[in-house]
């Protein structure tokens, strides 16, 4: 038996369902029963009726899982996958900054550690920020880990957004989709719309039609007349976008990369779900701290 035809069959003997970001491999999308952006992965794990989740992503995303359904089980077939800019947000640098502004609330980017969102009054991800932020309270609002998101966010809204920690970043969209990237394939394909990320340096925003989450570029691109697009976030994003839209053409930058994505494999899922290994868990104030800021964002929705 092939490993495709194993892993649909696991799915049925194991009670498992498998959640994909959109940056997963080709392979990984295709057998995956739902694919989504951060959010709709949150929304997506509360609802299942599966007892088991496997998450192809990386470790934040799965802990998310977690956290929103802690009486499930919960794989990540590599624990090693991890997101760089959520260890960027240590417990310590938040709590010193929280000692700094004893007032302010305290909105956190999904793409943080469970011991940070424990300590967070709001979660957010890069397709509700601005709404996330708008629906608070206090005026003063510490908010990380990600600068460029926060930079996004903060034109979308009249409070003061603190940065922490005070340069936290995505290698893959800080460094690695320049503005000349963007530039030289707009000089290529003059009549594509640009779409990118927030985690994107201003530079590149400045440059783009939309600023939108992965999510947001399919549902744009779908209802949207044009029908060529520059795209400026990962670039598996672009394997979804083609399959879903085969009459629309999108063009990547090639270095796009987030190697930690590109973790799991089908050999690996195959072997998580045969032996229930790599299973998250959490300390239990952990676990507990962190779903009510989860939750609050899922009430809140997408704005
Ligand atoms: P989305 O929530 O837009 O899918 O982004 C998650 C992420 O990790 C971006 O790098
Ligand atoms: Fe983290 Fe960037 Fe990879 Fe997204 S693309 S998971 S923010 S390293």
């Amino acid at each position: 038996m092939n490993i495709v035809d194993r892993i649909q069959e696991l799915k049925g003997e194991k009670d498992i369902s498998i959640l994909a970001h959109n940056y997963q491999p080709p392979a990984v999308q295709d057998i995956a029963d739902f694919l989504g952006d951060s959010l709709d992965l949150c929304y997506r794990a509360q609802e299942l009726e599966e007892t088991t989740i496997l998450f192809a992503g990386v470790r934040f995303m799965a802990e998310s899982a977690l956290i929103l359904n802690p009486e499930k089980t919960v794989l990540l077939p590599d624990m090693d996958a991890y997101c760089p800019m959520a260890s960027m947000l240590t417990p310590d640098i938040l709590d010193e900054k929280k000692r700094k502004h004893p007032d302010a609330a305290v909105v956190l980017y999904g793409n943080t550690t469970a011991r940070a969102k424990a300590r967070a009054d709001v979660i957010c991800t890069s397709a509700n920020a601005a709404h996330i932020v708008n629906s608070l309270d206090e005026d003063v609002v510490l908010f990380g880990p990600d600068k460029n998101l926060r930079y996004w966010t903060q034109k979308q809204t009249d409070k003061t957004l603190i940065p922490v920690p005070d340069h936290g970043y995505c290698y893959v969209h800080n460094s690695l989709i320049r503005p000349e990237d963007i530039l030289y394939l707009r000089d290529r394909y003059p009549r594509a719309e640009v779409l990118v990320h927030p985690e994107c340096v201003p530079q590149v925003q400045e440059v783009a039609d939309h600023v939108l989450s992965t999510n947001g570029m399919l549902a744009h691109a779908r209802r949207t007349s044009a029908d060529e697009f520059i795209i400026g976030t990962e670039k598996e994003l672009c394997y979804r976008l083609r399959k879903e839209l085969p009459n629309k053409r999108f063009y990547e930058i090639e270095t796009a990369v987030c190697r930690d994505m590109k973790r799991v494999t089908l050999q690996k899922i195959c072997h998580a779900m045969e032996h229930e290994e790599s299973k998250i868990s959490l300390p239990h104030d952990v676990l507990e701290s962190a779903r009510e800021p989860l939750e609050r964002m899922l009430s809140l929705g997408r704005g």
